[in-house]
């Protein structure tokens, strides 16, 4: 058996976000962990905290620490997504208030502290939402970047373009200045655009499939998967909605599902326009530095086969 990743999950749930948190408690023979860090994006940081605390205790895992993170971005104001993932962020199933604590350390003192004492290129940062937490960390403490073993990041956009504006992903949108310090870091970068996301989409026959495990759990997905997909459907006129956060954990699980090109990446933080847009060189066009591996495909029924497996073992 080998070595369990050491992961920490930073995140903004979300609905998508919670399925992602579920794909990784269902795997922890492979992944070890480390904790959740929330941070402000779909809803406010007091709701994604109490969310993150939730699902934590839908799967029964307790033992997991949560560590609240920054309430804004960096130097704009926050723009959140309730249209999208309804008042309280996690709406679909009936939510009850958690018992697992919030820690009392900050998530970027979290990250920083984990990254300075486990061994150096040991940790994976998946971020499941803007990059705040993760950028802030780097910024107090630039020796950390070049300890991270892996960012996974779902965030950004090029051909599929934007969806909380026609340029720009909402992770990205939300704190460009964020993003484009991590695009910048040196850290290797694996970037799940909509261009991915948007080819898992959570049809009928992939939902009743999930429901078919007849878990409690598998009840909190669907639930949760009914409420958030109504809004991709209704703008896209798809056959359920994009699974997005989810392609970060299964990224980690079974990489060969995705195929991509390393190609460099710009943060668009300056144009009203295009602001957020993340400028993918997919052509290799310029002499930019080559910062990330873009992911563009994705065996989708491959990607909901892992995760009704998964899921099926909390
Ligand atoms: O644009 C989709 C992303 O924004 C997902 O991570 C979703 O949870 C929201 O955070
Ligand atoms: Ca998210």
């Amino acid at each position: 058996m080998s070595e369990k990743r050491k992961i920490i999950i930073d995140t903004d749930p979300g609905q998508d976000d919670a399925v992602a948190i579920l794909l990784a408690l269902g795997s922890m023979d492979e992944l070890d962990v480390l904790g959740l860090t929330s941070v402000a994006g779909n809803v406010p940081l007091a709701l994604t905290t109490r969310n993150a605390r939730i699902v934590l205790e839908v799967a029964g895992k307790k033992d997991i620490p949560v560590y609240a993170g920054c309430d804004k971005p960096i130097s704009r104001q926050l723009v959140t997504a309730e249209h999208v993932h309804g008042a309280t962020g996690l709406d679909g199933p009936e939510l009850f208030e958690p018992t697992i604590p919030v820690q009392d350390k900050h998530a970027v003192d979290f990250i920083i502290d984990t990254l300075r004492s486990e061994p150096e290129g040991s940790v994976t940062l998946c971020t499941l939402g803007a990059l705040t937490n993760i950028a802030t960390a780097f910024s107090r403490a630039p020796d950390i970047a070049g300890r991270v073993k892996e960012l996974v990041m779902m965030g950004g956009g090029y051909f599929e373009g934007g969806n909380i504006t026609p340029a720009a992903e909402f992770n990205i949108y939300v704190d460009p200045e964020a993003a484009d310090l991590v695009m910048k870091s040196g850290v290797p970068i694996v970037m799940m655009p909509l261009d991915v996301t948007h080819k898992v989409l959570t049809t009928k026959e992939r939902v009743a499939k999930i429901a078919a495990l007849n878990t409690p759990v598998s009840k909190f997905v669907v639930e949760m998967l009914d409420f958030f997909e109504r809004f991709d459907i209704e703008k896209y006129g798809s056959d359920g909605g994009p699974l997005h956060d989810p392609t970060v954990i299964a990224y980690l699980l079974k990489p060969d599902l995705f195929t991509g090109r390393v190609c460099n990446v710009e943060i668009e933080v300056n144009s009203e326009l295009t602001l957020g847009m993340t400028v993918v060189d997919w052509w290799h066009v310029t002499q930019r530095a080559h910062n990330a591996l873009v992911i563009g495909d994705v065996d989708a029924d491959g990607f909901f086969a892992l995760l009704t497996e998964r899921i099926g073992r909390l």
